[in-house]
């Protein structure tokens, strides 16, 4: 059965922004995910273009609806692939086939006695495009647009929705995950618990013209909402395609929770009208405000996605997104979020994984997955919990709880990482222990395999990086995908590694107005030149602080070759900028033991700040420094000791 997701179609009263980005990543991600699973899928999104709002707009620009929708369908359009978005269609309710399914779904509907002709008289609210009933008001205006609603009396058309109130009651409680989470199947539940009103399908051409004739009125026009739901079902190609169901079977509707109402209740009693059946599962998240403020235009802190990714890049963007939200509760969007982000999950723990391992394999295996031989425990246990995050992470994002299974596969990253650390690679290779090296090298690329076919809903291009690195073919089934959580062991001894580049960046905040970038910003030291040798007092020596300290992390300065970022623990974690990088590999570094000068004033290094100095000797040759060994102090030292 092929799944069938779609985001709701947006108006194009407004231009895109990081609301609706998310939906539609969300969509995309889940899509790729199916994918991954071997599963069929389809992915729709698009755009909603009739209606009052729509014609308010135009006016505003002074141009002809038709030109207005055009325009801004089109901004739509062209921003999904500036996030790496696919999809299989993108429908625009000014479609022809739409307005067909839309007039074939009124005449079925009226044809069997469930629209009738009225007089009515109700509050309107033209942000909502649809009347309000008493109860939904806060203080006598709509709560989402802060307005007070329009008394409005017309004769009007209206879909008998109340006739199927039980038959969607007993639905909903008979298939707990018809909308989820359960909060807001829950909502719609206590809102179902009174009286349901019918709703009301047209709009007079003499007030509205803008919209798909009724095809048993000519003097009406279809209500946006009415119009805007069938897309679904035309993007399934109903009614013409007899095999409809083949995809209307696998419908996933995702939405934030503005719109619950319709999609929970306008739109499975019109599918029960027309006798289709329902679709699978409604999925509902909620908002994201920004600096803790929702978005609005009048406050001027629109998030605009093409900016996102000039600032951050695609798939640090699309992870924040997933990784930061608790699907159904509001999140918050902020560039500091993103840079704190960023520099712990992607640089930190993902970025250093990679580079980290495939430099090492490059250069212990000259370049080849090599051949393991017999596990030991500590391969077993990397082997169990890779298998473990397969499992999870595919449930949590099946079930639409990304940041959950986000979290499973940070948890795996860290486990590899740490694997590094106790099997000690660059110990192995200096004791020339080849096949103990070799088994750890072929765990580490097949970990790393792992992460990227699991990346790939999430950060595509990332993914493509990673699996390219290792040699994995793009259209390899059995090593890019996960059709079944006993993966590991598949990747080919032999096929050819490549180190690739550096993934993730660190990212600095921004810097504060007036003030230079960091690079050089330290404080300025006088030259002596030629005078290295001059005599210090005793005094001026014994005020140096020195600190045995420990290496906990390291890696290269982006686009330095001699300068390592150390955070070595003194009694308490410091940075330090080391310029021992063309003497020693970050990966080497880890757990040794150095010794620091702890009272220097802070200086910044290309952008780095350093809270000390690392001590390393270094002879001199005509041609220069001959090379640096770390001062290392004796066996027995704990970090924090004063070395004197
Ligand atoms: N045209 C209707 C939908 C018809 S579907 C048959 C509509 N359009 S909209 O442009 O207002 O889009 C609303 C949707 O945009 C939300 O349901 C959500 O998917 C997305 N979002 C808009 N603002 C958002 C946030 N601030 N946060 C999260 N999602 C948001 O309603």
């Amino acid at each position: 059965m092929t799944t069938y997701i779609t985001t709701p179609i947006y108006y194009v009263n407004a231009q895109p922004h990081l609301g609706h980005a998310y939906t539609t990543i969300v969509a995309d991600t889940y899509n790729r995910f199916c994918r991954l699973r071997g599963e069929a899928s389809r992915f729709q999104t698009g755009t909603d273009e009739h209606g009052d709002k729509i014609v308010e707009a135009a006016a505003g620009q002074g141009v002809e609806p038709q030109t207005y929708v055009d325009s801004i369908s089109a901004q739509f359009r062209q921003t999904w692939p500036l996030l790496g978005v696919e999809y299989d269609r993108f429908i625009r309710t000014t479609d022809a086939d739409h307005v067909n399914t839309v007039r074939h779904i009124l005449q079925a509907v009226y044809d069997q006695g469930d629209i009738y002709f009225d007089s009515y008289s109700g509050l309107y609210c033209t942000g909502c495009e649809r009347f309000l009933i008493e109860r939904e008001l806060v203080d006598g205006k709509c709560p989402d647009h802060l307005v007070a609603p329009k008394p409005i009396t017309e004769q009007n058309y209206f879909f008998r929705m109340s006739r199927y109130q039980q038959r969607l009651i007993d639905h909903i409680e008979a298939n707990p995950d018809f909308i989820t989470p359960a909060r807001y199947r829950n909502e719609v539940l206590s809102f179902l618990s009174d009286p349901l009103e019918d709703l009301c399908i047209s709009r007079p051409t003499s007030r509205l013209s803008w919209g798909i004739p009724l095809p048993f009125d000519a003097d009406y026009v279809t209500y946006v909402w009415f119009d805007a739901l069938i897309n679904y079902l035309t993007g399934a190609g109903y009614p013409d395609n007899p095999d409809y169901m083949a995809i209307w079977g696998g419908a996933e509707h995702l939405i934030a929770k503005d719109i619950l109402k319709p999609h929970a209740i306008y739109w499975p009693t019109m599918l029960m009208a027309a006798d289709v059946p329902l679709y699978r599962k409604l999925h509902v998240h909620g908002y994201w405000n920004v600096a803790q403020t929702k978005m609005s235009k009048s406050l001027g802190n629109v998030v605009r996605p093409a900016d996102m990714v000039a600032d951050f890049g695609i798939d640090t963007i699309r992870y924040f997104l997933l990784r930061e939200m608790t699907f159904g509760l509001d999140a918050s969007f902020s560039n500091d979020a993103i840079i704190a982000r960023s520099n712990a999950d992607l640089a930190n723990d993902l970025g250093n994984l990679c580079s980290r391992a495939l430099t090492m394999i490059v250069k212990y295996c000259d370049g080849r997955v090599p051949e393991p031989a017999e596990p030991q425990e500590i391969d077993q246990n990397l082997a169990a919990a890779a298998h473990e995050m397969v499992d999870s992470y595919c449930g949590y994002m099946a079930d639409f709880q990304f940041h959950r299974g986000l979290q499973q596969l940070w948890g795996f990253i860290g486990e590899a990482n740490r694997y590094i650390v106790a099997t000690e690679p660059w110990n192995l290779a200096k004791a020339e222990d080849g096949v103990r090296l070799a088994t750890v090298m072929y765990n580490l690329a097949e970990s790393l395999r792992i992460i990227g076919v699991a990346l790939q809903p999430v950060m595509p291009a990332t993914a493509r990086t990673i699996l390219e690195n290792l040699g994995v073919a793009a259209d390899d089934p059995s090593l890019n995908t996960f059709t079944d959580t006993d993966q590991w062991g598949r990747l080919p001894v032999g096929t050819t590694i490549s180190k690739g580049k550096n993934l993730f960046p660190r990212l600095s905040p921004p810097s504060p107005q007036g003030e230079k970038s960091s690079g050089g910003a330290g404080p300025k030291k006088k030259k002596h030149k030629g005078d290295d040798s001059h005599t210090i007092s005793i005094g001026q020596f014994k005020a140096i602080d020195l600190r045995v300290a420990q290496v906990v992390a390291a890696e290269r300065v982006p686009k330095s070759k001699k300068l390592l970022e150390l955070v070595v623990d003194v009694g308490e974690k410091r940075t330090v900028v080391a310029g021992i990088g063309e003497s020693y590999e970050p990966q080497e570094l880890l757990g040794k033991m150095v010794v620091v000068v702890v009272n220097l004033e802070p200086a910044t290094l290309m952008g780095v700040t350093s809270n000390g100095m690392v001590l390393a000797a270094a002879t001199t040759g005509p041609e220069g420094v001959n090379g640096l060994s770390l001062v290392s102090p004796e066996a027995g030292a704990k970090p924090g000791d004063k070395v004197s």
